[in-house]
Formats: structure tokens, sequence, C-alpha cells
């Protein structure tokens, strides 16, 4: 009776065990974006758009220069020149034209191409 019992309060704390593991991972996936915290998941619409409208949209909105290159409008705008953007950001750094992005916004890019493009 009494090693029963043992038996089922240790698969009882096994459960418990596997639960908060789960519930743990869980919280990890829906951690919000941000960008200052080391190894958190950087969406589009909270970091990258922002800086894709401030540094980019001034030349690649429709009718700017930019655009016999890349027209800007918004995520699928960006996802679907996913290669040449981050070429041209992230590895030769030849845009934004004329200028260049702080640190902590190329490692934002950086990190949203790596992390597969979190919308
Ligand atoms: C001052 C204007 C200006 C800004 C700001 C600017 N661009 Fe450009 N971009 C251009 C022009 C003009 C071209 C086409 C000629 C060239 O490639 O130099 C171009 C070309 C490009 C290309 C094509 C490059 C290639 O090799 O195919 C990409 C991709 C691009 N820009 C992305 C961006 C992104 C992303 C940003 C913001 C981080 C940005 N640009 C900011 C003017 C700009």
């Amino acid at each position: 009776m009494t090693m029963k019992l043992r038996k089922i309060s240790a698969g009882t704390a096994m459960a418990y065990l596997l639960l908060l593991a789960c519930t743990k991972k869980q919280a990890e996936e829906f951690k919000p974006s941000a960008p200052d915290v080391p190894g958190a998941k950087v969406s589009y619409a909270a970091v990258i758009d922002p800086i894709f409208k401030a540094r980019c949209n001034g030349c690649h909105s429709a009718g700017r220069s930019g655009t016999v290159a890349w027209t800007f409008s918004g995520f699928s705008s960006v996802t679907a020149d996913a290669d040449r953007i981050k070429n041209a950001v992230v590895v030769t750094k030849s845009m934004p034209l004329g200028g260049s992005l702080s640190a902590a916004d190329l490692q934002s890019i950086k990190d949203w191409f790596d992390q597969g493009m979190q919308p």
C-alpha cells in the first residue's frame, strides 16, 4: 500500500514538472519584442517597421528615387526582397544611402532576418 502511494506521488510530481516545463516554454515563445533584451524575438511590426519608415521610406516609397531598385510598402515588400535588402543593409551596408544605421538598429535588423522574419 505504501509502495503504491509512493509510485502515484512520484508520477504526480513528474506530471507537475512536465506541466511546469511546458508553461515555461510557452511563456518564452510569447515573449514580446524588446530590441534591447538580448535573445528576445524581434517582430517586424514593433521594431523593424519603425526603422524602415524612418530610414528607408523617404527614398523607397512610391515615386521616390530609390524605387528604381526597390519599393518599400510594408512587411511583404521587405520579405519579398529579403535577400537583396539583407545584403544592402547588413552585409555591404550600402543602405541607407548616404547615411548609416545606429548599431542597435542594425543589430535588430540582423536579428530579425536571422530569426526568420517574424511579422
Ligand atoms: C537617400 C535615399 C535612400 C535611402 C535613405 C535608402 N535608399 Fe536604398 N536605394 C536608394 C537608391 C537611389 C537606390 C538605387 C541605386 C543604388 O543602388 O545605389 C537604392 C537601392 C536599394 C536597394 C537595391 C540594392 C541592390 O543592390 O539591389 C535596396 C535593397 C535598398 N536600396 C534598400 C534600402 C533600405 C532597406 C533602406 C533603409 C535602411 C534604404 N535603401 C535607404 C536610395 C536610398
